[in-house]
């Protein structure tokens, strides 16, 4: 298991390209939203090619839902990650405070948004609505870009592993879980890459 320093990103012909053109579109598009765009523009032609993600990396694990790193810039500008879904795996509720944009390559996969209905003046405190429930299938792309829409959770409900590749504004090294029944948020433990297991 890799820490966030240690772990060794996977490289494919295809994962390059695509590599090249995030850091030529980020310089292209400061304006976040208009990143976000073209990113998840280039994600959805990633999503055709074969050979994206090494097939040993797609393989799932029995215990949780399996984080690959592919790609970090060196600038903390984006990360890029492949993400692995046995049936039942889904993450908390969650946010991160950085704009994802999320591409399925094999599967299915559910995408849920939340929405705040609190004041949020009670630390560690969070009531949450459920706002839009998707489906993905391969070459569907969905984004989250903050503060107006970042609390989402991701998970598999189907037989098939789900495959799902994520562009990050920057690496993710812990979140927020919320807890729908109790009405609470807090910090998450720090996060796993899983490259190595
Ligand atoms: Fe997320």
């Amino acid at each position: 298991m890799g820490t966030a320093t240690g772990v060794v990103p996977a490289t494919t012909p295809a994962l390059g390209r695509f590599v090249a053109d995030l850091e030529a579109l980020t310089l292209r598009h400061p304006q976040e939203h208009a990143r976000v765009f073209a990113i998840a523009d280039r994600l959805q032609a990633l999503l055709a090619e074969p050979d994206v993600v090494p097939t040993r990396l797609m393989k799932p694990l029995p215990d949780r839902y399996r984080r690959n790193l592919l790609h970090r810039d060196a600038q903390n500008r984006f990360v890029v990650m492949a993400l692995v879904w046995g049936k039942g795996q889904f993450t908390p509720v969650h946010d991160h405070g950085a704009f994802s944009v999320v591409g399925v390559y094999r599967n299915r996969l559910e995408i849920t948004n939340y929405m705040r209905t609190d004041d949020r003046k009670r630390e560690g405190r969070a009531t949450l609505a459920a706002t839009v429930r998707n489906v993905g299938r391969p070459g569907s792309v969905f984004h989250v870009v903050p503060p107006s829409e970042e609390i989402h959770t991701v998970g598999n409900s189907y037989p098939e592993a789900a495959v799902s590749i994520h562009v990050y504004g920057r690496e993710i090294e812990w979140v927020n879980v919320f807890d729908l029944a109790a009405g609470t948020v807090r910090r998450s433990d720090p996060l796993a890459y899983h490259n190595d297991l």
